[in-house]
């Protein structure tokens, strides 16, 4: 590796930010200065989207006026649910939700140029409250889509999190449910600049459109090195079947040199800061279902990992089964990190554009000296 190339970005600070604070020393995570565990504990997702896009939690004022907006823009729109509708129903829903931003984009943005479409930070805002309304419809649709049943609407006398559930499910979740699901979806909401969210600030920087970064960022987050892990998660419960499995599974996985999913992360060593909130939702589930059996599975194959590799669980290793257990499928997983992450994604779009400079980094080159093509012969 040529001298001074930090492959992967690892340890490069690229720019400021102050949308959240990951600190791997102190094991902490801060969005707009608020710890993120008292933020889970007190918040709706709503106050926390706001949050993140205003740099205040909102006065009750505000926080109406935000739920108000988002019950406007929750209903999925014809012609966007018709888009969805012409991919098969085997299309992994991330390629769905990303199909569905994008067609979002295009009827917002009808008429307006290219030049223009990067837009003010008003109407930045505007669309970020119109995608983070219509991306639980957009899940839900998906979900519902694969299992061959019909879209539930959307309920007004619902808030954002118990609205989610209801057009996924049509039901209505016992408050301890609506809670450990609102709780991952502030916890998911923002991580500075993670993999997806840096896609979507280099796509900003090019005065691209809000709907162009969303959509690339998806196509970052769908990989299993970052948000797909949940899903994966899933799968590996599947293979162990119970915790007296998990010893021998795990000889044949780091045998064959396996990443065990949902462990691990770049930033965090010793452990990621959202874990003991989203580990707390996924007791509080297992007992209200009344699965203790997913518990003892989950700290099984915690205790043997980090005793063998050190290496300690990541947000995804708790969601998988949280969500799981609400019922979810697992592939509807990493959608619902989407339209969690939709709201520290469009943060970013709109802390970029306030401040931007093209993202364009260089390149060490390897390959063949300069060479010429048989049979050319220059212009005189
Ligand atoms: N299972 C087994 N070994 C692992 C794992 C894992 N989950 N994570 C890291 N390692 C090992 C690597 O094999 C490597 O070992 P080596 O030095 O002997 O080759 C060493 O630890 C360093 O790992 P890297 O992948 O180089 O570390 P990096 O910082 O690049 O990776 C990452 C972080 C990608 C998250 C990694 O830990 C991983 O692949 N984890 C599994 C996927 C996952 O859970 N992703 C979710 C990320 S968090 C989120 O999106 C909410």
């Amino acid at each position: 590796m040529s001298e001074g190339i930090r492959k992967g970005l690892v340890g490069v600070v690229v720019d400021e930010t102050a949308i959240s604070k990951v600190d791997p020393e102190s094991n902490s995570l801060l969005y707009r200065g608020y710890p993120v565990q008292e933020l889970a504990a007190t918040q709706p997702f709503e106050a926390v989207a706001h949050l993140l896009w205003h740099g205040e939690l909102p006065s009750a004022d505000e926080l109406a006026e935000l739920r108000a907006e988002e019950r406007r823009h929750r209903v999925l729109a014809d012609e966007v649910k018709a888009v969805i509708d012409l991919l098969p129903t085997s299309a992994h829903p991330m390629d769905e939700v990303r199909t569905a931003v994008s067609a979002l984009g295009a009827r917002v943005l009808g008429g307006v140029s290219a030049v223009d479409a990067g837009g003010t930070r008003e109407e930045n805002l505007a669309r970020a409250i119109r995608l983070f309304a219509a991306l639980p419809a957009v899940v839900a649709y998906g979900q519902r889509r694969r299992r061959g049943l019909e879209a539930i609407p959307p309920r007004d006398d619902l808030d954002y999190a118990a609205n989610l559930l209801w057009m996924t499910f049509g039901e209505e979740f016992d408050p301890v449910v609506v809670d450990a699901f609102n709780r991952s979806m502030i916890l998911y909401a923002e991580h500075s600049f993670n993999a997806s969210t840096f896609t979507a600030r280099v796509v900003t920087s090019t005065l691209s459109d809000l709907y162009s970064a969303v959509t690339a960022a998806i196509g970052a987050l769908k990989g299993p090195l970052h948000g797909g892990a949940n899903e994966a998660v899933l799968d590996i419960f599947e293979e162990i079947g119970d915790a007296s499995r998990v010893p021998a599974w795990l000889d044949e996985a780091l045998a064959a040199k396996r990443k065990i999913m949902g462990f691990g992360h770049r930033v965090y060593k010793r452990g990621d800061s959202r874990v003991p909130t989203m580990r707390k939702a996924l007791e509080t589930l297992a007992e209200h279902y009344d699965r203790p059996d997913v518990l003892e599975l989950y700290t099984t194959l915690e205790d043997e990992f980090v005793s063998r590799k050190g290496i300690y669980p990541n947000l995804d290793y708790p969601s998988g089964p949280a969500y799981s257990l609400i019922g979810f499928d697992t592939l509807t997983f990493t959608p619902l990190f989407v339209a969690a992450r939709v709201t520290g994604w469009t943060a970013h779009i709109m802390e970029q554009a306030a401040s931007n400079a093209l993202i364009r980094p260089l390149s060490a080159y390897v390959g063949p000296d300069e060479r010429h093509v048989e049979g050319y012969v220059p212009d005189e």
